[in-house]
C-alpha cells in the first residue's frame, strides 16, 4: 500500500504569505509532483497544520489545490487548525461520534488510525478522555490487526528545545494504549516539529515525521528560538507491506544533475 503524506502546508487565504514563502505555492508545487509521479498512490494523509490561523477562505483554498488529485484524502488537524471551520468546509472528512476528526481505515496491511490531537487555544496536543475512549474502541475492534498511526502531535519526547512545552501533553496516555495492543504497531507517523526525524521509545515503537511542505525550521536541537527557512515543497511516500513500513521523503523540482549508472551488482 502506498501512502502519500503531507504535513504543515500552513495555508492562509489566497495571496499571504509566511516568512516569506506562499504556503500555497508550496502546496501546487507538491500536488503537481503527486500527479506527475505518485498518482497511483492509495491514500493522501494531511497531518496536521493544514490551515495556519485556521480560516475559512484557506479551507476552501485547500480543496481547490488537491481538487486534481485522484486518490481518497483524510486530513489530521493540527495546533494551528479550527475545527468549527474545517468542518464547515469538509462536512464529508471523517469524524468520530463526538465531533473529533479521527477514524480508522483497514487495509490488507493492518489498520490506519488517523487521532485528532487539536485542542483549541493550546499549541501542544491533547487527547481528552472522550477522544480516549474511541481509540480503546479502535483498537480493540482492530482484533488481530496491526495498526499504523497518524497524528499531528508526536505522543513521544522529540528532543527538540523549541517544542519542550508544546508537545503532546498527553500524549503518554495514547502510548500505553498503542503499547498494550498484542497485535502490534507499524509505525506513529506525525507532523507539528517542522523537521524531519525518526526515532524509536524505549518500548520499540517506531516513529518519524515528515518535513513540513510550507516553511520549516532550519534544525536545532538546543535552541528554544530556532530560525526558519524555506525549500522545495516536501512530501513523503510510506509503503505498508508485506516487508513492514518504509519512508521515503521526496521534494518537488529537484534538480537533476545527471543519471546514476544501473548497478547490476553483485
Ligand atoms: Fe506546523
Amino acid at each position: 500500500m502506498k501512502i502519500l503524506q503531507l504535513t504543515d502546508i500552513h495555508l492562509l487565504p489566497p495571496g499571504g504569505t509566511l516568512h516569506g514563502l506562499d504556503p500555497a505555492e508550496q502546496l501546487r508545487g507538491a500536488v503537481a509532483d503527486i500527479l506527475a509521479r505518485q498518482a497511483d498512490a492509495d491514500l493522501l494523509v494531511l497531518t496536521g497544520d493544514l490551515a495556519n490561523d485556521g480560516d475559512p477562505e484557506a479551507y476552501a483554498l485547500l480543496r481547490e489545490i488537491l481538487a486534481p488529485l485522484p486518490m481518497p484524502v483524510r486530513f489530521l488537524l493540527g495546533n494551528h487548525d479550527a475545527r468549527p471551520a474545517f468542518r464547515a468546509e469538509f462536512p464529508e472528512a471523517e469524524c468520530d461520534a463526538t465531533g473529533f476528526v479521527q477514524s480508522f481505515l483497514d487495509t490488507d496491511h493492518g489498520r490506519l488510525l488517523f487521532l485528532d490531537s487539536h485542542s483549541a487555544g493550546e499549541i501542544g496536543g491533547r487527547y481528552c478522555a472522550d477522544r480516549l475512549a474511541w481509540l480503546d474502541s479502535a483498537l480493540a475492534e482492530a482484533g488481530p490487526l496491526p495498526v499504523t498511526v497518524f497524528v499531528h502531535h508526536p505522543p513521544m519526547p522529540d528532543g527538540l528545545a523549541h517544542f519542550r512545552h508544546i508537545g503532546f501533553h498527553d500524549g503518554e496516555a495514547v502510548l500505553a494504549r498503542l503499547r498494550a495492543h498484542a497485535p502490534g504497531l507499524r509505525h506513529v507517523v506525525f507532523g507539528h516539529i517542522h523537521v524531519p526525524l525518526a526515532g524509536t521509545t524505549p518500548s520499540g515503537i517506531a516513529f518519524s515525521s515528515g518535513q513540513a511542505c510550507s516553511h520549516r525550521f532550519i534544525a536545532d536541537l538546543e535552541d528554544p528560538a530556532p530560525w526558519w527557512t524555506g525549500g522545495a515543497p516536501t512530501y513523503r511516500v510510506l509503503l505498508i507491506d508485506e516487508a513492514g513500513f518504509r519512508a521515503y521523503t521526496l521534494e518537488a523540482g529537484a534538480q537533476r544533475l545527471s543519471r546514476a549508472p544501473v548497478c547490476p551488482g553483485p
